[in-house]
């Protein structure tokens, strides 16, 4: 059972995590691309898309860590330090991810197409660009953590 839960759990990180990292990374160069040129279609229909495809895997994302305490039951590891670290760094990476990239994101993308009335502060694409870094680096820190597994007994 422990490797059932294992493969649906690592297959989860990369059916999920992987698209969010790569649209979400592409996102501020396009709203910057979209704010150049006000009103061309091209750039906004391709920021909608990557919107889209942050929201719906961030959604199937919830897969990762519900597979991920399976797997840690079922090995008898949720107490263990390197877990509970990770478990925290996953959790920072959600609350960045659901908390700030994907609204920032909306506020962004109603600017840029023009259905929203401007805002006083605009949304940066530097900002967004920062905020996609830092969830890329926590979930980067936690896949490395899983792997190395330091203190215990099954680590590397
Ligand atoms: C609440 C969050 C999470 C929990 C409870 C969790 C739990 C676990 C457990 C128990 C294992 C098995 C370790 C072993 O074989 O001894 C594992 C492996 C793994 N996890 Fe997670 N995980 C979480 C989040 C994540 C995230 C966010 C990612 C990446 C996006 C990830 C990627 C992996 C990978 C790649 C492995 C396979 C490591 C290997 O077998 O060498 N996990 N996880």
């Amino acid at each position: 059972m422990t490797k059932f839960f294992l493969s649906l759990h690592v297959l989860a990180a990369i059916i999920a995590v992987g698209p969010v990292t790569v649209a979400a990374s592409m996102f501020p160069a396009t709203l910057r691309r979209a704010l150049g040129a006000p009103g061309d279609g091209d750039p906004s229909t391709v920021l909608r898309t990557l919107h889209r495809i942050c929201r719906v895997y961030a959604g199937i994302g919830i897969a990762v860590p519900l597979f991920g305490f399976a797997t840690a039951s079922s090995l008898g590891v949720l107490g263990d330090a390197w877990l509970l670290t990770s478990i925290l760094l996953t959790t920072a990476a959600a609350g960045v991810l659901v908390l700030l990239i994907l609204p920032a994101q909306n506020r962004a993308l109603n600017e840029a197409t023009g259905s929203a009335a401007p805002t006083p502060i605009p949304v940066a694409p530097r900002r967004l660009a920062m905020l996609t870094g830092l969830f890329n680096l926590l979930w980067d820190t936690v896949t490395v953590l899983m792997i190395i597994r330091p203190g215990s007994t099954t680590g590397a």
